[in-house]
């Protein structure tokens, strides 16, 4: 049988008999509700970028490093983003011809880096530093999540205070060796023994693997750790 209205109808008698008392709550919890949500945080949202390249290509398949492009990570506060050049070590020849990579030849013959989006963006307020975390035994994936399979990088992490000093409060248990640090596949269980113990590994143990003490929780979400 035909349907007397058309389907969208439905929607519209939904929002005339719901809407008006869940704009009234809306307006109450929006304030904070809003700011948390990761339309404003930004996270998990894709952005598009002036070529679309792939960590699930180039890291999950090819099983490129991070430190192959994203050079000073471990010596600087900033990660850093690869020049053209580190693209063309390889694209000078390989895929040499792909449209996709238009914007990369045309960067590399005029000497102009490619415009990428930031994916990233905390306020200038908060002070941030890749390396001590890295050296502290912090990994990428636990701040990153699984890098290796996004085609377009999103932020993973709200980013937001709490989620800083969820960590900063108990770093222990998101602790890794020093070199599982660029691995997106480690994860801290039976799978992936201490080879010393033929079990998990334990915080005492990696701490002890890194030689480096952790900080008590109390100096490290101190205000001026991340205001300075
Ligand atoms: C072949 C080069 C290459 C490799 C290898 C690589 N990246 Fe990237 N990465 C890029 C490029 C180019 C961008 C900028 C474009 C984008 O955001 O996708 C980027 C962006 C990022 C961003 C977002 C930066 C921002 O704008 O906030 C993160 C986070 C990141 N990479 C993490 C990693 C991690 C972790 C690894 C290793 C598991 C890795 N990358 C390996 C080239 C690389
Ligand atoms: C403790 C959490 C944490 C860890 C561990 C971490 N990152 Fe980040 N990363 C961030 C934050 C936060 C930002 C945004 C910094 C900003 O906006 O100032 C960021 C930004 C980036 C960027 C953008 C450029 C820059 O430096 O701001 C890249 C690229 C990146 N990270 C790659 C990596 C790679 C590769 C690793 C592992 C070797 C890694 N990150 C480990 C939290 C982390
Ligand atoms: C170590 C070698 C290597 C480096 C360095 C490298 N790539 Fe690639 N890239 C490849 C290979 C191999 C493929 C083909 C992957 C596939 O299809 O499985 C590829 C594919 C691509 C594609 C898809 C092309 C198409 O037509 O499907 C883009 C876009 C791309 N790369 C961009 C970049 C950018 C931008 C950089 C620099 C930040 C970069 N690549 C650095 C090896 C590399
Ligand atoms: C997954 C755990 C984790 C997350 C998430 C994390 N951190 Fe850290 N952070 C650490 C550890 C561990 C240390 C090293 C403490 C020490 O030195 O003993 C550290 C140290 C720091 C330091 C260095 C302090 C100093 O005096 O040099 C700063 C700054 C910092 N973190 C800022 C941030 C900010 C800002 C964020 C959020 C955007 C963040 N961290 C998220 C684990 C984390
Ligand atoms: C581990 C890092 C870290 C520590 C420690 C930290 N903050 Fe923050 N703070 C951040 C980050 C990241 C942001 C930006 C993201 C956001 O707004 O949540 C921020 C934002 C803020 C803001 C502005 C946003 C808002 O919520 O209104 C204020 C105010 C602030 N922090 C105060 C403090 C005070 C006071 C302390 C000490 C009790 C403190 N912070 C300790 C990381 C930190």
């Amino acid at each position: 049988m035909a349907q007397i209205f058309h389907s969208s109808m439905n929607s519209v008698a939904r929002i005339s008999v719901f809407g008006l008392p869940l704009l009234f709550v809306g307006s109450i919890l929006g304030g904070t509700i809003i700011y948390r949500s990761p339309y404003i945080t930004g996270e998990r949202e894709v952005i598009d970028q002036p070529v679309p390249f792939s960590h699930k290509h180039h890291v999950g398949e090819l099983g490129i490093d991070c430190r192959y492009c994203h050079t000073s990570v471990e010596t600087s506060a900033y990660a850093g983003i690869p020049p053209t050049k580190t693209c063309m070590n390889c694209h000078q020849q390989m895929w040499a011809g792909s449209d996709m990579l238009g914007p990369v030849r045309e960067s590399y013959k005029q000497d102009k880096s490619i415009p990428w989006e930031g994916v990233h963006n905390l306020p200038n307020y908060v002070y941030f530093n890749h390396s001590i975390h890295l050296a502290k035994g912090v990994g990428c994936y636990s701040c990153h999540g699984e890098i290796d399979k996004m085609n377009l990088t999103f932020q993973d992490k709200s980013l937001l205070m709490e989620w800083c000093l969820k960590c900063h409060r108990n770093p222990g248990p998101n602790l890794r060796p020093k070199e599982e640090i660029f691995s997106m596949t480690w994860r801290r269980d039976k799978d992936h023994p201490n080879p010393k113990t033929g079990e998990a590994w334990t915080t005492d143990e990696i701490i002890d693997h890194n030689k480096l003490k952790i900080r008590d929780a109390i100096q490290i979400t101190s205000c001026s750790t991340c205001h300075r």
